[in-house]
């Protein structure tokens, strides 16, 4: 055995069926082999004995479904160090660098989450200006240097004054610094994985699901049988819209450009806009509920297609600075004197997360995924977001 090496039984070939009985193999193989990813590598080289006995093979099969979920985040955290995706410097995804940091330590009121996967939103890529971090810092809440707030995992450990969780636990929610192994969050920001969803299903959910729900649930205050338009609604929040206003019993017309169209109606949408070839407010026709994402048209032209007393719920950001600011204003003086134009701030909050694990049970809400990148291809994930043609949700697998 080699110094420092530690002996390993490799019981069943993996990678290593050529390797004869004795032979040091550097012990990453062996773990890769096994689907383990250690932060260092401390352990260099391993003497290997490979043997593939019938019951040895039957011990292994056993032995690699634990081992991905229970032993690699022990072992993980032994080494004390994890990846995460850091940001270094302000601008493009160019400063988002893979790193081996500490795990962040669990306190009293958090839980610590073993992330399997996390999910990119709009506001990911605004933590790239600078403006936004100095904002942050100006008001006393500065902006953590790892990039990520969605996520689904395995509850890892919890703090004293934890009762709603316990380790093994598979959850979802929001935390600072997703795009990591591991995160801290409070447990009213966590919710229980809704069973048929896979951790990437779930870790799309969360932002996207609340301000969806908070949206046309509670805003707009959707009937069924309400008339609502969804206004860009192919990307990760409108197809979280689109679902939740059918789930709420509601008929929807998503406004959408034309690679998106069938992807909204096999998702439940009555009837499809194109909007690169046709004006929705030239339609002629009126909605209860004006949701609008896409926030390239004037709160004016959105409020001519609403019904006498219709919600205009305003959930986009205007690309320039000057139109955000005025969109701002005008809602909170059209809401003073009409009450129909709402803006939208979402929040995290543990019973929307359970509402949208009870609609995703129920079949009502199936997250659309677009693509999913491992964590060492964020950069290039963020890329792809930046396109802004994306049909749902991008996911980042952690595990
Ligand atoms: N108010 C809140 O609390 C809140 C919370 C979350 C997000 N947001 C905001 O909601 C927006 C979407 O966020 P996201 O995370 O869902 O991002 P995303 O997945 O990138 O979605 C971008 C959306 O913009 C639409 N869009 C792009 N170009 C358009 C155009 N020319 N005309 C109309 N629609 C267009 C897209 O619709 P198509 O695919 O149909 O083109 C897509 O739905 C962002 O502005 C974000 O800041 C607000």
């Amino acid at each position: 055995m080699a110094p420092g090496g530690a002996w390993v039984e490799a019981v069943d070939p993996f990678d290593l069926s050529g390797v004869p009985p004795g032979t040091s193999v550097p012990v990453t193989a062996i773990l890769a082999g096994l689907g383990i990813t250690l932060c260092d590598n401390r352990f260099e080289l391993a003497a290997v004995r490979v043997s593939r006995s019938p019951l040895q093979r039957a011990v292994m099969t056993l032995v690699r479904g634990v081992i991905p979920t229970r032993i690699a985040p022990m072992l993980a955290l032994a080494s004390n160090r994890m990846k995460a995706i850091v940001q270094n410097g302000y601008g493009s995804p160019d400063v988002l660098e893979l790193r081996d940091i500490d795990p962040p330590a669990v306190s009293d009121d958090t839980v610590r989450v073993r992330i399997r996967a996390a999910s990119i939103n709009a506001f990911d890529w605004g933590m790239l200006r600078r403006v936004v971090h100095v904002i942050a810092w100006l008001i006393g809440n500065p902006v953590p240097r790892i990039r990520g707030g969605d996520m689904a995992g395995v509850v890892d450990a919890c703090g004293r004054n934890v009762s709603r969780f316990k380790p093994g636990d598979e959850v979802f929610g929001i935390a600072r610094g997703t795009f990591a192994e591991y995160a801290t969050t409070t447990e009213a920001r966590l919710a229980l994985k809704p069973r048929p969803l896979t951790f990437e299903q779930a870790a799309a959910m969360p932002v996207a699901g609340c301000t969806a729900l908070q949206g046309l649930r509670d805003k707009a205050q959707v009937q069924p049988g309400q008339r609502v338009l969804i206004y860009g609604a192919g990307g990760g929040t409108g197809t979280f819209a689109v679902q939740t206003a059918k789930a709420l019993g509601a008929h929807v017309t998503a406004v959408t450009r034309t690679e998106h169209m069938d992807l909204l109606r096999s998702i439940g949408a009555d009837d499809v806009i194109d909007y690169t070839r046709e004006d929705f407010t030239r339609r002629g026709e009126c909605y209860d509920v004006v949701f609008d994402i896409g926030a390239d048209r004037s709160s004016a032209d959105c409020e001519r297609v609403l019904t006498p007393n219709g919600k205009l719920v305003l959930v986009g950001a205007p690309k320039r600075l000057g139109a955000l600011l005025g969109r701002i204003l005008g809602a909170l003086v059209m809401r003073r004197r009409r009450g129909g134009r709402i803006m939208l701030s979402a929040r995290a909050r543990q019973e929307d997360l359970v509402a949208l694990k009870e609609f995703a049970e129920a079949g009502k809400l199936s997250p659309v995924i677009d693509r999913t990148y491992p964590l060492r291809e964020v950069p290039e994930a963020f890329r792809y977001f930046a396109t802004g043609r994306i049909g749902g949700k991008i996911v980042i697998s952690v595990a």
